[in-house]
């Protein structure tokens, strides 16, 4: 499973780069508004700088919801750099959207996902990934893992190659859960990736070791 974070913070980006684990970020205005990123110019200069310090895919999202505004918008964004995914929120101006980038061979990432019809209809236009939302959907008391497994079902039954790109991951079982059931990417906070990583008898454990071999050693 390839591991996005979902952030604008560079230095949250920069930090799970360094791990060497990190494939690809994904951001959407709430995240570009939460770092004070605001300003058509600033916010395309922050995509790059992402660009610059992620060697992956990178979702950059556009603001229109007309299908002329989308196609402008992601062919600017698209053009920035190489790495860049046109993120389309899930209406139906987004899936013609989709199906024309998907003919120009530019990568999109479908948002906004809740249900597998949904993501029927996003892979039947070509989407590269489709982000189903999942904490949002725990938030109202429906199971968001549940929308993985269909999700995961329908595609298999169909050999698409849309990719499932679990999001609104909101902590490390989350990511374990989403494993588990085929999804192809996850993105989540750098919180619950650093958290994969905790084990308190792992650290009583090194703890043990250090302490033995000091007595032993000096
Ligand atoms: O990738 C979508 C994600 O940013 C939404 O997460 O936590 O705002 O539901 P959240």
């Amino acid at each position: 499973m390839k591991f996005f974070i979902d952030t604008a913070n560079l230095n949250h980006i920069k930090e799970a780069n360094d791990l060497g684990i990190l494939d690809g970020v994904t951001t959407n205005p709430s995240l570009m508004a939460k770092e004070g990123i605001t300003g058509q110019q600033n916010i395309l200069d922050h995509y790059v700088a992402i660009c610059n310090i992620v060697d992956g895919p990178v979702s950059a999202e556009v603001i229109s919801t007309d299908f002329e505004g989308m196609v402008r918008e992601g062919e600017h964004l698209a053009s920035l750099h190489k790495n860049i995914v046109v993120k389309i929120p899930m209406i139906l101006e987004g899936i013609k959207a989709i199906k024309y980038f998907s003919a120009k061979g530019i990568k999109t990432n479908c948002t906004l996902i809740f249900s597998s019809g949904q993501a029927l209809l996003a892979a039947k236009a070509g989407a590269t990934y489709i982000s189903p939302f999942l904490g949002r959907l725990d938030d109202v008391s429906t199971n968001g893992l549940d929308l993985i497994a269909q999700i995961r079902l329908i595609y298999d039954n169909y050999a698409f190659n849309t990719q499932i790109l679990a999001a609104s991951v909101r902590h490390p079982m989350h990511i374990i859960n989403c494993a588990e059931l085929g999804s192809d990417v996850m993105t989540g906070p750098l919180s619950a990736i650093r958290a994969l990583a905790n084990h308190p008898l792992t650290d009583l454990g090194l703890q043990q070791f250090l302490a033995d071999h000091a007595k032993g050693n000096g």
